[in-house]
């Protein structure tokens, strides 16, 4: 039986990967802070359904120390680091707590690994940001990195650390080129999940207005599920290298808003207000990936529509309200 740890267990994709590797017949262990076991039925909720299964660590990214512990009492044969600060902010006020977690922390894992389990497989998760104002599209392995935010400049960095460590340490590590994907589990500061959650309280009567930033903004977005597929089967090569995770495909936000309120027969322009606070500089390029490796190296394939993942956001939005949440 092989064991797996997962920074960011209860985050979207660690949930969805827990389940994977559950499925797969993995001992499942996931590291997460103090303060959401103490606080489970809102900090845990994504892994409520398998957490029985998980064996649970506490650490966090802050805490390097406690890396170090979970990753020598653990110690697995694959890792996968998603815990990170994963929403893309462009102010200042938050870059020094985003490079701590992002860069600092993957040092901290790497270095960890590399002193304790040589041999474990790790797998870190880049974004589509690393290429920013991106020179080329779409982009794929070959696409120079220029990132435009101190966020995507704290992935590329650790991603430079983590290739470091495969060249230089011999050690097994892998990275995820990954794009926007969403689920129903999406943290509600994403603009899709912001989108869906409006979308179900607008159709019961519990809202009457969505604020947004910029509603042409295109991104390509896929489907969680499918993205956490793509991390497990880099793992299991016969040796390590980097992939983009993409579709492809771009659409617009308000390309989202229309599917999403079409699945509740709402029209979307009689409830969405533009609001400058939610308006982000520097987005003047479009990123789309081109997952041609992935497709052909790892057999991954998209598996959703963007108008079914739509859907399926708002229609588990409008559940979750219905039962209370
Ligand atoms: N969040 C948010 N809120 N975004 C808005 C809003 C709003 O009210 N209005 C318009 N947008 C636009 C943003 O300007 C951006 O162009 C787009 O919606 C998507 O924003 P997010 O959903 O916040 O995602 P992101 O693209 O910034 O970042 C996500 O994808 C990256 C690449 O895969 C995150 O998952 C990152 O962690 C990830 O690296």
């Amino acid at each position: 039986m092989k064991r797996a740890l997962i920074t960011g267990v209860n985050g979207q994709d660690g949930s969805y990967l827990a389940e994977l590797l559950l499925a797969k017949g993995y001992e499942v262990h996931g590291m997460v802070r103090r303060d959401a076991l103490e606080d489970p039925a809102h900090r845990l909720v994504n892994i409520a359904g398998a957490r029985k299964s998980i064996q649970l660590h506490v650490g966090s990214l802050d805490n390097h120390q406690s890396i170090h512990k979970v990753v020598a009492a653990v110690r697995p044969d694959e890792c996968y680091h998603l815990a990170s600060s994963s929403f893309v902010s462009y102010s200042f006020e938050d870059e020094s707590s985003i490079v701590a977690n992002n860069f600092t922390a993957t040092h901290a894992l790497l270095s960890s690994f590399k002193e304790l389990v040589p041999d474990c497989r790790v797998y870190f998760a880049g974004s589509s940001e690393m290429f920013g104002h991106a020179k080329a599209s779409p982009q794929n392995e070959a696409t120079p990195f220029n990132p435009r935010s101190v966020y995507g400049i704290s992935k590329l960095a650790a991603f430079h650390l983590a290739r470091n460590y495969r060249e230089h340490h011999r050690m097994f590590v892998s990275a995820g080129i990954l794009y926007n994907h969403e689920s129903p589990r999406r943290g509600h500061q994403f603009v899709t999940r912001k989108i869906s959650s409006t979308v179900a309280k607008i159709k019961l009567g519990r809202a009457s207005s969505l604020s947004l930033g910029n509603i042409d903004a295109r991104r390509d977005w896929g489907y969680a599920p499918d993205f956490v597929r793509a991390m497990h089967a880099m793992l299991q090569k016969d040796s390590p290298t980097d992939y983009v995770v993409a579709t492809g495909v771009t659409h617009s936000v308000k390309d989202f808003l229309r599917a999403a309120f079409s699945a509740v027969d709402l029209e979307y322009e009689r409830f969405v207000r533009l609001e400058s606070a939610y308006f982000r500089p520097s987005e003047t390029v479009v990123l789309c990936g081109d997952a041609a490796l992935a497709r052909r190296e790892l057999g991954w394939a998209p598996s959703r529509t963007f108008e079914e993942i739509a859907r399926e956001m708002v229609l588990a939005d409008l559940q979750l309200l219905k039962d209370g949440g």
